[in-house]
């Protein structure tokens, strides 16, 4: 299995660069006056590369750590009359707002944008006390009902097509009545009548999942173009394209039918050891405390009197009844399992300090090396990228690693359409 494909590649609008200590800087390039910019010089630069769509990973509670951005709707909406052609990727949780208030919004970002907006669709990761609820449904249910939430989407969207807008000055006919049809959808969760009050973009608005356990991966084969991934090294991503694409064809789908882009976290220099030294001291920040706990919660360990140098073996794993993210855990627990790491080296992975994402440590031209490999290993149809540490790393994505993909053929030099289900067509 390999990619022969050209590489489909995102760009994170959250600040990740500013991420743990990295936003005290002098280069950081941080904006202490609030939150009134809504990125847009980054997103032109993304656009400038022709990169395929900006992306905005977004929950609906406080995180801790200041860690709040825009609503990414919102966002999207006033950058959107500002560019013309790069895709604009939400995120947006099937728990929390009911179908039709984000069929609407979503659609409204397709037109503000001309067919750019796609949905990264997630079942959240938390902030059921912010909407009225005592506990967080479990996963499976979550995802119950993300299908449901789905199908009431997909009905709402056929129930006022474009067409249906006729407009004609001269016969009077503003729109054809026929064609704008009530959904009576009665589903386990979701009741809604329709139809939507806005017509749908004539382009396909695509769909992106973000959540890998085995429901989430048929969930995702069954109606994604894309499956936003963690995958911290090369084997855990060609085993998830693997499957992901036989589920697919399970499901009467093409293969090619779904893309998978894992996060690229980016910690970038000029030498390898300045690089190091950029994901030292933007780490340096993040408290043992915390990556502590979320071992503790995740895989029921308490490091905070082991030594640093024991190995933290798989019997001591006692995996919890419920975890925020069963995809984050089951990579935790894979990575004690397949490394037996010491409790400084467990600490320090990516599976704890970097939502278990892609890393790469070191010059533009490592970046451009690993990339080529995962490609042509088979392993991803693209990445999204998330530049870490300092706006240099950020700089050099954008200033070596993109020109050399192109370079090298593997990037678009233009773009050949200006909707995001184009620029996500195999090319
Ligand atoms: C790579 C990745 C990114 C995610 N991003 C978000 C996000 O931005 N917002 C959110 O609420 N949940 C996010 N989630 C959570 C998932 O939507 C899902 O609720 C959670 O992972 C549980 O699904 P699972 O059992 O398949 O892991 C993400 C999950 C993964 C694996």
């Amino acid at each position: 299995m390999t990619s022969s494909h050209r590489l489909h590649i995102g760009f994170s609008a959250n600040t990740t660069w500013l991420s743990g200590n990295a936003w005290r800087r002098p280069d950081s390039g941080v904006y202490p006056g609030g939150f009134g910019d809504p990125g847009l010089a980054h997103i032109k630069r993304a656009e400038a590369a022709h990169l395929d769509f900006i992306f905005r990973a977004d929950v609906l509670y406080n995180m801790g750590l200041g860690s709040g951005e825009l609503d990414p709707n919102l966002q999207f909406a006033a950058v959107a009359g500002q560019t013309s052609s790069i895709g604009l990727v939400t995120t947006a949780s099937t728990m929390f707002i009911p179908p039709y208030y984000l069929a609407r919004q979503l659609q409204s970002l397709h037109w503000l944008s001309n067919g750019r907006a796609g949905w990264n669709v997630v079942t959240s990761l938390g902030g059921h006390g912010n909407f009225g609820l005592d506990e967080m449904p479990s996963a499976d249910v979550r995802y119950a009902n993300a299908r449901d939430y789905l199908e009431v989407i997909r009905k709402l969207w056929k129930s006022f097509p474009r067409n249906a807008l006729i407009a004609d000055r001269d016969s009077g006919q503003l729109i054809d009545p026929d064609l704008i049809q009530q959904i009576h959808h009665s589903g386990p969760f979701h009741k809604v009548e329709g139809p939507l009050n806005i017509p749908t973009h004539p382009a396909p608005l695509p769909l992106f999942q973000a959540g890998a356990s085995p429901t989430g991966r048929d969930f995702a084969a069954s109606c994604a173009d894309a499956i936003f991934a963690s995958c911290p090294d090369m084997e855990a991503a060609l085993e998830l394209r693997s499957d992901i694409r036989s589920r697919a064809v399970a499901h009467g789908r093409k293969a090619d039918d779904i893309r998978v882009l894992p996060g690229l976290s980016l910690f970038l220099a000029e030498t390898r050891e300045a690089a190091q030294a950029l994901f030292a001291d933007t780490h340096k920040g993040i408290g043992d405390q915390r990556k502590i706990d979320y071992v503790r919660d995740t895989a029921g360990i308490d490091l905070t009197s082991i030594p640093a140098n024991t190995r933290v073996t798989p019997d001591m794993i006692q995996r919890p009844q419920t975890v925020r993210s069963r995809t984050h855990a089951d990579l935790l627990y894979r990575r004690i399992e397949h490394d037996s790491p010491t409790v400084e080296a467990l600490l320090n992975s990516v599976e704890v300090t970097g939502s278990s994402h892609w890393p790469v440590i070191g010059t533009a031209q490592d970046a451009v090396d690993q990339i080529v490999a995962w490609h042509s290993a088979g392993a991803i149809d693209g990445f999204i990228a998330f530049p870490g540490g300092s706006m240099a790393s950020y700089n050099l994505f954008f200033d070596e690693v993109m020109p050399r993909l192109v370079a090298l053929d593997l990037f678009r030099s233009s773009y050949e359409g200006n909707t995001l289900a184009s620029h996500l067509s195999r090319y």
